[in-house]
């Protein structure tokens, strides 16, 4: 091959290396944009950019995707904490009342899961759906019941003094925390225009 054909032969694939590298750069940077955007007027903003910055690239610009996302990233935070609070219910110190409190909360969490799971059908047979309004209205109504749940779950614990505070400190960190990303799920939903 000639030299000078050679070299440009280079600087042609370095050139469009770099271009096409610039692109993805600038679609990344779009897509970070979208989740900041969304979550900026958010309940809580912060914990709302925070779970859904790492699905940038997976969400792209698109609403539904970004609510449904939401919604999976809430349902393990309630599996973890599920997890927490069963984790506590088997150390050996506490307390019969202790028990049933506890007991009660693991009831709580797992109707607030199975109501964010109904949620996430709500919001994927959109796409599909004849009646897209009436499936976010749905997808409303299960994620506002998940959030009543793990308040139902809270409210256990206020009215019984007698709760070890260390374990109480724990399942309310843990809870509030869950609050937090379902009410930003919920108001993603409440803000879907389809
Ligand atoms: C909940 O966590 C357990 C492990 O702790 C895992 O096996 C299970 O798949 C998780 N469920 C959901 C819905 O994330």
């Amino acid at each position: 091959m000639e030299p000078k054909l050679l070299i440009t032969l280079l600087l042609t694939t370095l050139l469009s290396s770099l271009v096409s590298s610039s692109t993805t750069i600038t679609q990344q940077n779009k897509y970070s944009t979208f989740v900041k955007t969304s979550c900026s007027s958010a309940t809580y903003p912060a914990a709302c950019v925070k779970s859904l910055l790492p699905y940038a690239s997976t969400v792209k610009t698109n609403p539904l995707r970004l609510a449904t996302v939401a919604l999976s990233t809430t349902l393990k935070s309630a599996n973890a904490t599920l997890s927490t609070i069963t984790q506590l219910s088997k150390t050996k110190q506490i307390t019969k009342w202790e028990a049933a409190v506890l007991k009660d909360c693991i009831g709580d969490i797992k109707d607030s899961m199975d109501e964010i799971k109904s949620s996430i059908k709500q919001i994927s047979g959109i796409p599909k759906s004849v009646d897209k309004r009436f499936a976010i209205s749905n997808a409303q109504t299960w994620t506002s019941a998940a959030i009543t749940d793990q308040n139902s779950c809270l409210d256990g614990f206020s009215d019984r003094k007698v709760m070890n505070p260390a374990i109480k400190q724990k399942i309310r960190n843990s809870i509030v925390n869950l609050a937090r990303v379902s009410s930003n799920a919920l108001y993603l939903i409440n803000h879907l225009s389809v």
